[in-house]
């Protein structure tokens, strides 16, 4: 737990209010005794790892696919499979010959618009990049500058952060792609002319069921489950919805799409360990 430690001397916190000063004390007088840095400093490691993976992934253009083994195994990174270079390995929902680079970039862009406007996403970067502020009462990076377009709170009044607001019409692609990331789990059963299961299988079916976490979890899945209802009592399902994706998924909202984040690199890794031949699938029945 947290502990901050109130005295005499301590000063008093800034309100916060759109074009007010940047808030919080000196850093000289913050009274936190635990190590609040370690959290925005992991943050920052794992959302640029997520970034460097995902760069080299879009751009590698290869292994994505490992019909080539016998395995109806296809990366997340490039599902669903639009273009004339996923055709010629008999997978595809489509032969879009006039695509040249990367089909990945096709896909990237609407996970990408769902996830970094995610109310989450959002805390975690404005905190661990911007440090605005790093963590709970620490002040803002921004208020310890003497001038410049930081020292005022802006909010999300202005561009480039007005645009997410967006956030709650991406989550209809998000459940587009989700929806496509579940039929790649199904055909993770499919082995040459049978049916069983792999390592790999398993890896993708995990990867579906975070990917639904996360996904069903969202604030705006919440709100449009429960939003607008005056009497949830008249509203039996509506309120059994909300109250199901409020306790059991939107609770931990932070916890899934940490691990819907790193289960689509494994998935991806290992789709391409096993196209590219560097190891083999288990089969295990
Ligand atoms: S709030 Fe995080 S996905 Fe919508």
């Amino acid at each position: 737990m947290t502990v901050v430690e109130q005295a005499p001397s301590t000063p008093r916190p800034v309100p916060v209010r759109i074009g007010g000063p940047r808030g919080g004390p000196p850093l000289s007088t913050v009274l936190r005794k635990d190590n609040w840095r370690l959290q925005p400093a992991l943050t920052v490691l794992g959302l640029l790892g997520f970034i460097g993976y995902a760069t080299w992934a879009a751009l590698r253009n290869g292994d994505f696919y490992a019909g080539n083994v016998g395995r109806d195994y296809l990366s997340p990174f490039y599902s669903p499979c639009l273009t004339h270079s996923c055709a010629t390995n008999g997978y595809a929902w489509s032969d879009w010959s006039w695509w040249r680079v990367s089909p990945a970039f096709l896909i990237l862009v609407f996970p990408g618009a769902f996830r970094a406007t995610c109310y989450y996403y959002r805390k975690a970067y404005y905190r661990s990049f911007w440090m605005s502020p790093p963590a709970c009462a620490v002040p803002d990076a921004g208020s310890t500058k003497p001038s410049g377009i930081r020292t005022k709170y802006t909010g999300e009044t202005r561009l480039p952060l007005i645009l997410n607001n967006v956030h709650r019409y991406t989550w209809y692609f998000a459940v587009v792609f989700a929806g496509i990331l579940t039929w790649d789990a199904i055909a993770a059963f499919r082995f040459s002319g049978s049916v069983g299961v792999g390592v790999g299988t398993l890896i993708f079916v995990v990867n579906a069921a975070f990917i639904w976490a996360y996904t069903l979890g969202c604030h705006a899945c919440r709100h449009l489950c429960g939003g607008g209802v005056k009497k949830l009592s008249e509203a039996p399902i509506r309120h059994w919805f909300w109250k199901n994706i409020s306790n059991g998924l939107n609770a931990h909202h932070q916890l899934w799409a940490w691990c819907s984040l790193f289960s689509i690199i494994f998935t991806d890794l290992y789709t391409y360990l096993v196209a590219s031949g560097t190891i083999t699938d288990p089969k295990i029945f």
